[in-house]
């Protein structure tokens, strides 16, 4: 069955939109250096790799001041709400007690999650007969193992996913390869590439296991995909190669994100499409420091430098933050004045769709997002 079937999305915008939202006021001659704030001691929850925690002062990427924009704001929608029941090998089955119960391809698996406050739909039964299980700390950003109730399993499986074959993976941190939010992201971002009519630019930053990197040169798209981690770009070529995908043009970068960026600005390279989902800590290959509230104005700054002049999108997530999406929204649209075009913002949520992948339940919310598009 064609993947992309399966993809129910839907855009809702309940509620009040164009929240009266007092302009920032930002002054004109605001090009100025951010005074480096000290690391936080944590490591995000999808983080696949944690870095060691320093005590020590470690080097951030080079740094260069905002720059002052001026111009209109770009319209705003919000909230938006961009809900998946699922796609390809993936749906959420059921959550609650502080567990969510999903299908991976052939897998049943229970993992930590914060957010389901409630009861479980579905019967224990439901959740015993079940293939893997995450267990230990609770932490969001705690260690723990994997058990396997029925059969040992390999580290990894097969699986489909918007026309793309990777491997599910057990890694430690509780992570399985693939974070199924990002769908609706990646929907999106196929739609545009394969309707553009010209080969799009996209750049994937904080790319991890590379699925979206695949989903958009499958679609046409030349990819340069950015990570920090070795393992998650060997990970990458693995996924390439299991689809017998190598000969599309994806860069695989392994290199700090701000970096890397700030080196394509000085370059005057350009994309079509960015896509940034980056962690609230994390660190580049050579220990530069990524703290999401303190990089994340300048990251945006950078993208919007190299955001080509016909350019569709800079798609942003952020997760595991205290925060509302208007924080991130309100500086998108101040990044992004006198470009025109419109800032969405909202939630990323999945749907639970039951045993049978067809049955919707409660929303589970996953993260915040926010972008820009030229319309
Ligand atoms: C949650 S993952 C992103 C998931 C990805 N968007 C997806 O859905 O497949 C966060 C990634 O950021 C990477 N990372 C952390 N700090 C980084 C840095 N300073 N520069 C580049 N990548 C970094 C991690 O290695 C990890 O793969």
């Amino acid at each position: 069955m064609d993947a992309e079937k399966n993809v129910k999305q839907k855009e809702r915008r309940p509620g009040q939109r164009n929240a009266a939202a007092p302009n920032s006021g930002r002054p004109t001659d605001d090009r100025q250096k951010r005074p480096a704030k000290p690391t936080a001691p944590s490591a995000s929850a999808r983080n696949p790799k944690p870095a060691a925690v320093r005590e020590t002062a470690a080097p951030t990427a080079p740094d260069r001041p905002l720059i002052a924009r001026t111009g209109e704001r770009p319209a705003e929608r919000v909230p938006i709400i961009l809900e998946s029941l699922g796609a390809g090998d993936f749906h959420l089955i059921d959550s609650g007690n502080g567990l969510k119960l999903e299908q991976y391809g052939p897998y049943r698996i229970v993992r930590p999650e914060g957010q389901a406050l409630w009861q479980p739909s579905l019967p224990v039964q439901a959740w015993e007969n079940v293939d893997a299980v995450f267990t230990g700390d609770t932490d969001e950003e705690g260690t723990g193992r994997w058990r396997f109730p029925k059969a040992a399993l390999g580290e990894t499986w097969p699986l489909h996913l918007l026309g793309v074959d990777f491997h599910g993976r057990f890694t430690s941190f509780r992570h399985v390869g693939v974070f199924p939010e990002q769908i609706v992201h990646w929907t999106w971002m196929k739609d545009q590439v394969e309707k553009a009519g010209r080969p799009l630019k996209v750049l994937n930053l904080f790319g991890y296991t590379g699925v979206a990197s695949l989903v958009a040169a499958a679609a046409g798209a030349e990819v340069t995909h950015v990570d920090a981690s070795k393992k998650a770009i060997g990970w990458t070529r693995e996924n390439q190669a299991l689809g017998r995908m190598e000969k599309l043009p994806i860069r695989w970068i392994c290199e700090d994100a701000m970096k890397f960026i700030l080196r394509e600005e000085r370059r005057g390279s350009t994309y079509d499409i960015i896509l940034t989902d980056p962690p609230k800590f994390g660190r580049g290959p050579n220990g530069e420091v990524w703290h999401l509230f303190e990089h994340l104005p300048l990251m945006l700054d950078i993208c919007r430098e190299i955001l080509s002049p016909k350019a569709l999108g800079l798609v942003l997530t952020a997760y595991s933050i205290r925060a509302s999406f208007y924080s991130i929204h309100e500086l998108m649209r101040e990044t992004m004045r006198g470009r025109g075009g419109a800032v969405e913002s909202g939630e990323l949520v999945i749907r639970e769709a039951g045993l049978d992948g067809k049955t919707p339940g409660k929303a589970l919310s996953t993260s915040l997002f926010s972008r820009w598009v030229p319309k």
